[in-house]
């Protein structure tokens, strides 16, 4: 999660244009933070570029050897990979930027040196979003072809998994269907996909001051059922409600009341 310490190394980070994010984008970071990052730093050159994807090929090497049974790589809320993603911060005119195909090509460039390291058994995760922590509002796609148009190459190139981060797994993605990021990866990539976000929360009750309060019903556990019965998505991922409530997976099960939640749980190690 981020921090004031983490959200700091931002600004000596590697950008795909030098650039971090918008003056003025919906935050949760402190706004210190984004004034230590704003400042523009060297688009990334050919090597820099060479080297990161040499970096996640060893790192994902070696949790293969060390037994891990797959790889979960960050393409979201704004990190390196989401930054090719994003139009905003990639400006680039060479391969690695453009139309979506362009800006995907870092992702995928990634995805198959991991691919090629890890071998073909091991499945490989990739996490996208929409929102950045740069920006809340931020989009990689504005439509579905856009979208179509990201996901092809990071398909191609080997992932398994999309885990489709939203703050509310119930929020659309585009107008005019319900789907959400899970479902429009599935649909359009015909690979499994994770949703996330918001599960077993009612309305967001200040959780989230900062973003899209838009979550529909008080218990959304009957309407994920009932999404995850469609075939909407095929994984689905537990945060806050599984740390307010350990038990929270067996009361799920049996329809048994869930602890009534208290954001002090979520910084709780005990
Ligand atoms: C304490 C905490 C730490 C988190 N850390 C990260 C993180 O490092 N990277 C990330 O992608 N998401 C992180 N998240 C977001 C979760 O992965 C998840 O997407 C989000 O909490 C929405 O799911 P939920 O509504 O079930 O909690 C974190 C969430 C919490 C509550």
């Amino acid at each position: 999660m981020w921090n004031v310490e983490y959200a700091g190394d931002t600004s000596a980070g590697l950008r795909p244009s030098g650039i971090w994010g918008p003056v003025d984008g919906i935050i949760s970071i402190p706004h210190e933070a984004r004034f230590r990052a704003l400042p523009a730093t060297s688009p990334m050159t050919e090597d820099d570029i060479q080297d990161v994807i040499d970096a996640y090929a060893r790192s994902a090497g070696r949790a293969r050897a060390l037994g891990f049974d797959g790889i979960a790589i960050h393409g979201a809320h704004g990190y390196l990979i989401d930054s090719f993603l994003w139009r905003h911060t990639n400006r680039r005119e060479d391969r690695w930027g453009g139309d979506a195909r362009g800006r995907a090509a870092f992702g995928a460039a990634v995805i198959r040196a991991v691919r090629q390291a890890v071998g073909e058994e091991v499945p490989i995760a990739l996490r996208l979003s929409q929102f950045k922590m740069q920006d809340y509002t931020a989009r990689i796609a504005d439509t579905a072809d856009e979208l179509g148009a990201l996901l092809a190459p990071l398909a191609e190139a080997g992932v398994d998994v999309f885990d489709g981060s939203q703050r509310f797994f119930d929020s659309p993605l585009f107008a005019g269907s319900t789907l959400n990021l899970a479902g429009w990866c599935r649909r359009l990539t015909g690979r499994l996909a994770m949703t996330v976000g918001g599960v077993g929360f009612g309305k967001s009750r200040g959780l989230a001051r900062h973003i899209d309060d838009s979550q529909a019903v008080d218990n959304n556990l009957p309407v994920l059922v009932e999404r995850f019965g469609r075939g909407e998505f095929d994984l689905v991922g537990v945060g806050r409600a599984l740390l307010n409530d350990p038990e929270w997976l067996l009361k799920a099960r049996a329809g048994v009341p869930f602890k009534p939640f208290d954001p002090a749980n979520l910084h709780r190690l005990t």
